[in-house]
């Protein structure tokens, strides 16, 4: 079978002007709720799993857009290959910048690396608090405030503790703080692609059509 990322350079495909609506979602959304609860919301209160649960359905939501989307958000566009990757790097260091019909092949990776890591966030998210939802921790939260303390005496509240112990906890922080690491380099990504490329990657996530410069 044709290498899908050697093809595509060779049809001469363009990048799209504008995502679609929901990969447009489904990027902030998903940005907005990993910054917020990595940096600003209590571990583990409400809002937190406000935030999560609605970061858990976007997450679904786009990994289902991956199969069904326009041909520009499906997985197969953009198949994870380091090799890929690698030559692409290899390629903007020698001033090529060839386009591509959806992310470059090391915005693939970044990309893959991103869902994967959210899932784990989440995963473990779910694992520490036993899968209670967020009405049922403002309840709790509630009772607590009215000097119930019953409702803390369960396993899955207090200390840090689930029924699986602290391993749940651990993982989420570390993940947690691993998609800021991640954020980190790929706005970094964006901007060296953008310049290397010499269009705006950043108009196509937000309201389109910024085309190639000069
Ligand atoms: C976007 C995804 C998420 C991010 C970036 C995130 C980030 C974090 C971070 C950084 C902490 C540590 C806070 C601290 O030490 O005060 C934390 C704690 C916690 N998170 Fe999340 N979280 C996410 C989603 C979730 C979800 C989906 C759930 C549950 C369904 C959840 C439940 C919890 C709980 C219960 C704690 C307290 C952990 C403990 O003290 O052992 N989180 N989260
Ligand atoms: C925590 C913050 C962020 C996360 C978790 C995140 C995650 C992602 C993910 C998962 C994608 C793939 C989109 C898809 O196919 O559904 C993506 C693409 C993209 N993101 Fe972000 N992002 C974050 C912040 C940002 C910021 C601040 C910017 C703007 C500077 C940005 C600009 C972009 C662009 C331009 C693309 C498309 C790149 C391309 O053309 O291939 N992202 N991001």
């Amino acid at each position: 079978m044709a290498d899908p990322w050697t093809s595509e350079r060779q049809a001469g495909i363009a990048p799209p002007d504008l995502w679609d609506p929901l990969v447009r979602i489904s990027h902030w959304g998903i940005a907005f709720i990993v910054v917020m609860n990595a940096l600003f919301t209590k571990g583990g209160s409400p809002l937190h799993l406000w935030l999560g649960w609605i970061g858990m359905a976007l997450l679904l939501l786009r990994l289902v857009w991956g199969v069904l989307g326009p041909v520009e958000a499906r997985f197969s566009a953009f198949p994870p290959s380091p090799r890929a990757a690698l030559s692409h790097l290899r390629g903007l260091v020698s001033g090529r910048a060839p386009q591509y019909r959806s992310h470059n092949p090391a915005g693939a990776l970044m990309v893959y690396a991103f869902w994967v890591t959210l899932a784990v966030v989440i995963g473990t998210g779910l694992l520490r608090t036993g899968g209670q939802t967020p009405m049922q921790a403002a309840r709790d939260a509630a009772a607590v405030a009215s000097g119930d303390w019953s409702v803390l005496v369960t396993e899955t509240d207090g200390g840090g503790e689930s029924r699986f112990g602290t391993l749940p906890g651990e993982v989420h922080t570390v993940a947690a703080n691993l998609l800021l690491i991640l954020a980190a380099l790929h706005v970094a990504g964006v901007a060296v692609e953008s310049r290397a490329m010499r269009r705006n990657l950043v108009a196509p996530m937000l309201t389109g059509s910024k085309r190639r410069r000069g």
